[in-house]
């Protein structure tokens, strides 16, 4: 799509595949890498081709795959010359002890001295080998020389052990790998985003709800935390898995949600409201499951309104509101970012294809106190970038 905010988009990088089991997953590693726009190289030890063929590689990098140190005399210096980033998923305990004292005995531990951007790197092994003291000596020594690590994981090892040294998941290496290029411009700011539908029960098992996946707010909530921002994430029922490093906290209805918000509101600076709060609730909860038997009359009450509620609140925080819209009617989020007091409100019409639920699109108006801007429709995250690009500017 045009206009989309692809952070990996053209940048070079520089894959180093090592022997481990988990040397397979660098096939998806790679073709996500590529769906971002990113050019792919792949540097693979000779250990590694006993758990994955160069072939492998070379066509989910659409590009040759690199690994004697003497046939391409020069690769060493000029593939990480021409890297934007270098990554090494998986990485060996032997590769992180190698390049911890400076050895460079192959064509993959030579570049990495030869290197000179951002290192991202995704140990995996066994967890014995992971906690023995001297590896994680030389782990904290590449740390302290600006390595950033990713994972690995606590789980079911392949060896059958249980244990930490599982590598991290395809999907968080790709954050890792956006995170370390991505300014930091909110790293004052402390943010709290709501997310997914409100449960407003009227027994044990039966509720009232909205339709929502929050796939806006959790966009936004990684958005923010790759811009260096504390990041609270409340959110309603969702099948997403929020971004590590986010502060979690699930809610069912909208009196939770109030709550959570109240509770995390101290020192926050901006709360953005995404979540699909029910605006009404049964006004009786039965205590046990209702009998099924002729008709059922639901009395509704209204739900506490989470933005008026703080809008009111004299020391708030910037506040950022959507307007879920049918039939385009754009006054309606003005009106409402007036008479709740926000800063900003994020316009949509969900009745138009390609926006609102249970898709990775959305097209919104983003409204302030100063200007509107339209957007065109734009993949969730990059609409939460462009949020918080407008975020940022306001706030400088
Ligand atoms: C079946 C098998 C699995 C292995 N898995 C790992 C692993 O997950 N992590 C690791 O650090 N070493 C693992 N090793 C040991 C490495 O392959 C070995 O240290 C090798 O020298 C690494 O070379 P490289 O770092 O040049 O790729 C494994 C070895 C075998 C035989």
């Amino acid at each position: 799509m045009k206009n989309e905010r692809k952070v990996l988009r053209n940048k070079s990088i520089l894959i180093g595949v090592t022997g481990g089991v988990a040397a397979y997953k660098a096939v998806d590693l790679i073709r996500r890498l590529r769906e971002e726009g990113s050019s792919v190289t792949v540097i693979m030890t000779e250990a590694a081709k006993n758990f994955i063929t160069p072939l492998s590689l070379e066509v989910a990098s659409q590009n040759r795959v690199y690994s004697d140190l003497f046939s391409d005399p020069l690769a060493h210096i000029m593939l990480p010359a021409n890297a934007d980033i270098m990554v090494i998923a998986p990485a060996t305990a032997n590769i992180i002890g190698k390049f911890a004292r400076g050895i460079a005995d192959n064509l993959l531990s030579t570049s990495l001295l030869s290197f000179r951007g951002k290192l991202i790197i995704a140990p995996a092994m066994n967890w014995r080998m992971y906690e023995n003291p001297i590896f994680q000596e030389n782990l904290r020594y590449l740390l302290s020389r600006g390595v950033i690590q990713v994972g690995p994981e606590k789980g079911a090892l392949a060896c059958g052990e249980e244990g930490m040294g599982r590598m991290s998941g395809v999907s968080e290496i790709v954050e890792s790998i956006k995170s370390s290029i991505t300014k930091k411009d909110l790293v004052k700011e402390k943010v709290i985003v709501t997310a997914g539908p409100t449960r407003e029960y009227f027994d044990p098992v039966r509720f009232i709800s909205n339709r929502s996946s929050g796939r806006m707010g959790y966009a936004i909530a990684s958005a923010a935390l790759r811009r260096g921002a504390q990041v609270t994430l409340i959110s309603g029922h969702s099948s997403l898995n929020p971004t590590k490093g986010v502060n979690f906290i699930p809610v069912e209805t909208a009196a939770d949600m109030l709550d959570a918000v109240n509770k995390e509101l101290n020192l926050s600076t901006v709360l953005i409201m995404s979540a699909a709060v029910s605006d009404f609730m049964p006004a009786e909860k039965h205590k046990n499951k209702i009998e099924k038997s002729g008709e059922l009359l639901l009395r509704l009450n209204k739900t506490p309104d989470i933005l008026s509620e703080i809008g009111k609140k004299k020391n708030r925080p910037f506040i950022i509101g959507f307007a879920a819209e049918t039939g385009g009617r754009i006054e309606r989020a003005e009106k409402k970012l007036k008479e709740k007091n926000m800063d900003m409100i994020i316009f949509n019409d969900v009745t138009e294809a390609g926006s609102g639920f249970d898709v990775d699109t959305n097209r919104v108006v983003i409204i302030d106190k100063e200007k509107k801007i339209e957007l065109p429709l734009l993949s969730k995250n990059s609409v939460a970038d462009a949020i918080l690009e407008r975020l940022v500017e306001i706030r400088a």
